[in-house]
C-alpha cells in the first residue's frame, strides 16, 4: 500500500532532449546512470541526443540506443538521429531508415550552425517521412568565442559576450523555411525574449514550429557566473531576468509546447578547465519537477498546464501515447510532494556528472516514486 496523502499523483514526465553520451564518452554519464536521473526526476520516457560518439547516423547505433534502454528496463530510452553523417552539416543521413529503425526525430543538436540550404532539405526529408527535425539554433558566426550572455554581467565580469541574436536569427530562419516548405521544425532550447516573439509570429502565420525551453532557462539568470564558473556554461547561455519573464509567459500560454531538460552531463575535470575551453552545459532531469512547480505556485499557470508542458504535449510530439495513470502492466505515473523540500548536493543528483549550478541548494518538490510499465522503478 502506498499512501499518497497530500501528494499528486501525474502521467509520469516526457524529455525530449537529453544527453546520455551513450557510446563514447559514458565517464560523463550512460544510459544506465542516465536512466536512474530520469526515473527520480518522475521521468518514464527520454530522447537521447546524437552527439554521442560516434553520433548516431546509421541504424545499429539507434538500434543500440534502443535495446540498452531495454535491458537496463527503468524508462523508455528512444533516440533522436543526427540529421548529417558525423553531425558534420554537408550530407544528409538516411533519415528514412534511421525513422524505421527507431529514431523519433532528428537533430544535429550542439553541432556549429548547419546552413540554410541543408536545413531546408532535412525540413523537407523529414517532414516527407512523417518526422520532424530539431534546430540548436545558435549562429557561431554570431556568438564566436562567446561564453555569456552579452550584457552587464558579462562586462563587469570581463567575458567574452555572446550576443542573443546569435539565437534569435537562426530561430527566425528556420520559421522562415518552415514557412516556405509547409515543413515541421522544432525549436530546441528557447532561451531569449526576441526569439519567443519571433516562434509567437511564426505561429500566428500557421507555421508548424513548436519550441522547448529548459529548467535552467526558466529559473536561472547570467548572475550565476557571479559564483559559478564553467558550471555556470551552457549554450544557449544564461540570461537576464527579463527573458526568464518571456519565457515563462510564453510556456503558460502555449507560444512554448513543453519542457525539455537538456541534460547534459560533463566531468569534473571538464568543468574545472578555463571557462573559454570547457565544454557547455548542465543537469536538468531531477530538477525541471521543482522549477516548473515554482510556476504553478507563482501563479504563472495551473498543475492542468504542468502535465500538458512536461508529459503530454512532448509524448504527443513524437506519437507516443500519453502516459497513463491506472492499475495493471501499463501503469506509468509519478507520485511527487509537491511541499517536500530537498538539497541537491552529490548524494542526491543520481547523474554519473554534478555539474549545475544548483548545487548546494534546496529546491522544493520532491518525485517520491515512478511507475514503469505497472512496476515501481524508483522510490525515494
Ligand atoms: C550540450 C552538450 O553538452 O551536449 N551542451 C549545451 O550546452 N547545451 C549540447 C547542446 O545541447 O547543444
Ligand atoms: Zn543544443
Ligand atoms: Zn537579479
Ligand atoms: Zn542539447
Amino acid at each position: 500500500v502506498i499512501d499518497a496523502t497530500e501528494k499528486i499523483v501525474c502521467p509520469s514526465f516526457v524529455d525530449l532532449h537529453v544527453h546520455f553520451r551513450d557510446p563514447g564518452q559514458t565517464y560523463k554519464e550512460d544510459i544506465e546512470s542516465g536512466s536512474k536521473a530520469a526515473v527520480a526526476g518522475g521521468y518514464t520516457t527520454v530522447v537521447c541526443m546524437p552527439n554521442t560518439q560516434p553520433a548516431l547516423d546509421d541504424v545499429p547505433l539507434i538500434r543500440y540506443v534502443i535495446e540498452r534502454g531495454e535491458e537496463v528496463g527503468l524508462c523508455r530510452v528512444l533516440p533522436a538521429g543526427a540529421i548529417t553523417k558525423g553531425r558534420k552539416g554537408r550530407e544528409l543521413t538516411e533519415m528514412a531508415l534511421l525513422k524505421d529503425a527507431g529514431a523519433v526525430y532528428f537533430t544535429d543538436d550542439g553541432a556549429p550552425v548547419m546552413d540554410s540550404f541543408i536545413m531546408r532539405k532535412a525540413m523537407e526529408y523529414a517532414g516527407s517521412i512523417g518526422s520532424f527535425v530539431a534546430d540548436h539554433c545558435e549562429d557561431l558566426n554570431l556568438s564566436q568565442n562567446g561564453v555569456a550572455h552579452e550584457g552587464e554581467i558579462a562586462a563587469a565580469l570581463g567575458l567574452p559576450p555572446l550576443p542573443p541574436e546569435a539565437e534569435d536569427t537562426m530561430v527566425a530562419r528556420d520559421c522562415v523555411l518552415s514557412i516556405q516548405t509547409g515543413m515541421p521544425v522544432h525549436i530546441c532550447h528557447i532561451s531569449s525574449r526576441l526569439a519567443v516573439e519571433i516562434v509567437a509570429w511564426a505561429k500566428a502565420m500557421g507555421a508548424k514550429v513548436t519550441a522547448e525551453v529548459t529548467p535552467h532557462h526558466l529559473y536561472l539568470t547570467d548572475e550565476e557566473f557571479l559564483d559559478f564558473s564553467c558550471v555556470a556554461k551552457v549554450s544557449p547561455p544564461l540570461r537576464t531576468h527579463e527573458d526568464i519573464e518571456a519565457t515563462r509567459w510564453a510556456l503558460a500560454s502555449g507560444i512554448i509546447d513543453f519542457v525539455a531538460t537538456d541534460h547534459a552531463p560533463h566531468a569534473h575535470h571538464e568543468k574545472m578547465q578555463d571557462l573559454q575551453v570547457c565544454p557547455p552545459g548542465m543537469l536538468g532531469l531531477q530538477f525541471a519537477l521543482p522549477i516548473v512547480l515554482e510556476l504553478v505556485k507563482k501563479d504563472y499557470m495551473d498543475l492542468t498546464r504542468l502535465v500538458e508542458v512536461m508529459s503530454t504535449n512532448p509524448a504527443k510530439k513524437i506519437g507516443l501515447r500519453p502516459p497513463q495513470i491506472k492499475v495493471g502492466e501499463t501503469a506509468e505515473f509519478t507520485i511527487f510532494d509537491p511541499f517536500e523540500t530537498w538539497e541537491v548536493n552529490e548524494d542526491t543528483i543520481l547523474s554519473k556528472s554534478k555539474n549545475t549550478p544548483l548545487l548546494g541548494r534546496k529546491l522544493t518538490g520532491k518525485v517520491k516514486y515512478t511507475f514503469y510499465n505497472g512496476k515501481i522503478v524508483y522510490k525515494d
